[in-house]
């Protein structure tokens, strides 16, 4: 199984969507069973995706949500709202969420248990700053942000994320990528699919898809794009017919 997860991030209107969705839609129509799609527009538009993509197997997912299940936490959305429109996958800890929202470790354990108990999917984002790599600590990074949150029990999906190559068009080594990917299966029991995520791009998609460890891919600025992430999902669905 292949899982290709499009992070559209805070873009997006009903007019962008509806043409960005139109021009998407013979390769979402498309996708092989054994290939999973999961778009993860804003909360504002996650109705209107949920409609136009009925009748394929493309499924939506969110951004975030709050941990509590209801009360007053103005402008929150709790997990077991999104499950109840339609809303199947969630993103947990993303590392914008964790340096511009201050989310920590515990605030994401919350998070993750909660979005699980609600019973959605979710895709735990993990990753090491530039700072932390230079420092020798990407493993250590890595096990900590696991471990702090449960990901064994909790997490349908691993997003491995280095924060220096969101959105930098640079990304790690076939090496480097292949060796993390095994550290965290290592990690987390073997049994957690492994999405590789940051400057995934048409050009270097097959390339990263293909590393035996990585079970996928985390899209954020290529999805966004018709002709990009056409090809990136072909990439995937060529792999998962080789
Ligand atoms: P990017 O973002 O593909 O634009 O680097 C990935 C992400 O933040 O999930």
């Amino acid at each position: 199984m292949t899982t290709i997860i499009a992070n559209w991030k805070m873009n997006g209107s009903h007019s962008t969507t509806e043409a960005l969705l139109e021009g998407l839609s013979p390769v979402l129509r498309a996708a092989p069973s054994g290939c999973e799609v999961v778009l993860c527009p804003p909360f504002t538009l996650l109705d209107s995706v949920g409609r136009h993509l009925r009748g394929t197997k493309v499924w939506v997912g969110a951004q975030n949500c709050h941990q509590a299940r209801e009360g007053a936490y103005t402008g929150e959305i709790s997990p077991y709202m999104l499950a109840e429109s339609g809303v199947t996958h969630v993103l947990i800890g993303h590392s914008e969420r964790r340096e511009y929202a201050g989310e920590d470790d515990a605030l994401i354990a919350q998070k993750l248990q909660a979005s699980h108990k609600a019973g959605l999917k979710t895709v735990l984002c993990v990753g090491e700053t530039l700072a932390e790599r230079e420092a020798g600590q990407v493993h250590a990074v890595v096990e900590r942000q696991l471990k702090a949150v449960n990901a064994t029990h909790f997490a349908s999906y691993v997003a491995y994320e280095p924060v220096w190559a969101i959105g930098t068009g640079k990304t790690p080594t076939e090496i480097d990528i292949a060796s993390m990917h095994q550290h965290i299966k290592s990690q987390t029991g073997g049994i957690i699919p492994v999405l590789y995520g940051g400057s995934v791009k048409a050009e270097n998609a097959s390339t990263i898809l293909a590393i035996p460890a990585v079970a996928g891919a985390l899209v954020g600025g290529a999805s966004l794009d018709i002709d990009s992430f056409s090809q990136i999902l072909h990439a995937a669905y060529q792999i998962n017919n080789a």
